[in-house]
């Protein structure tokens, strides 16, 4: 996966369903320099999520596809697998995609799907994870960037960063904190990934090789 000196950079998408702050902050980081990728293209399962008229405004092709024009799940992940093909995308990244990820697609990007969750996982998969650690009364919480699997939230852990619970939080509270991490953490994990020089080791994901610094935070 990691491209030769002087070649081109290689080429992501971001799959979204809704805001899109995520896809923003990877945008803004193969702006930077920060990440050295191209996003190839952004595809949304919702015509109306507000996230393709940020990568429209940047200039990336934004494409939305209806999972109702595709007569079963395999098929519309099928139609995703061709389109990813077509523009020669190494890496996938989640980006608040609300869809599981099938059978096609992970056998056509195994180990190079990555996904953003609002929680430290394992603890709170699933839907509305803010909330899930709010009552239940986790004093600490955070973001995870992990690998995806067949088993929903739980591959690999590429990186994390945890903030406080407070006890005057509200879900909304909590998610904000939480999202300031999730742009800070998403775009260095895809540039680890993209990097190379790791493995998976039973369920861990192993950086081999430190070849390369940090970037600070
Ligand atoms: C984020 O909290 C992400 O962790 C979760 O969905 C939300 C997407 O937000 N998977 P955005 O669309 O990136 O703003």
């Amino acid at each position: 996966m990691p491209s030769e000196k002087g070649s081109r950079p290689p080429s992501i998408a971001v799959l979204i369903s809704g805001r899109g702050s995520n896809l923003q902050s990877i945008i803004d980081a193969t702006r930077s320099g920060q990440l050295n990728a191209t996003i190839a293209v952004v595809i949304s399962n919702r015509s109306e999520a507000p996230g393709l008229a940020r990568a429209r405004a940047a200039g990336i092709e934004a494409i939305s596809l209806n999972p109702r024009d595709y007569a079963n799940r395999d098929l519309y992940d099928r139609a995703i697998v061709e389109l990813l093909h077509a523009r020669h995308v190494s890496l996938i990244c989640l980006a608040g995609f609300m869809r599981l990820v099938g059978s096609p697609l992970l056998e056509a990007f195994g180990n190079r799907i990555l996904n953003i969750h609002p929680s430290l996982l394992p603890a709170f998969p699933g839907l509305d994870a803010q909330r899930q650690a709010l009552e239940h009364g986790a004093r600490i919480s955070g973001a995870t960037v992990h690998l995806v699997t067949s088993d929903l939230d739980g591959g690999p852990i590429v990186l994390q960063s945890a903030v406080p619970v407070l006890d005057d939080d509200t879900v909304d509270t909590l998610s904000a904190r939480i999202l300031i991490e999730e742009h800070r953490i998403y775009p260095e994990a895809i540039r680890i990934v993209l990097a190379g020089g790791w493995s998976i080791e039973g369920r861990r994901f192993v950086r081999s090789t430190l070849v390369e610094k940090p970037t600070a935070r």
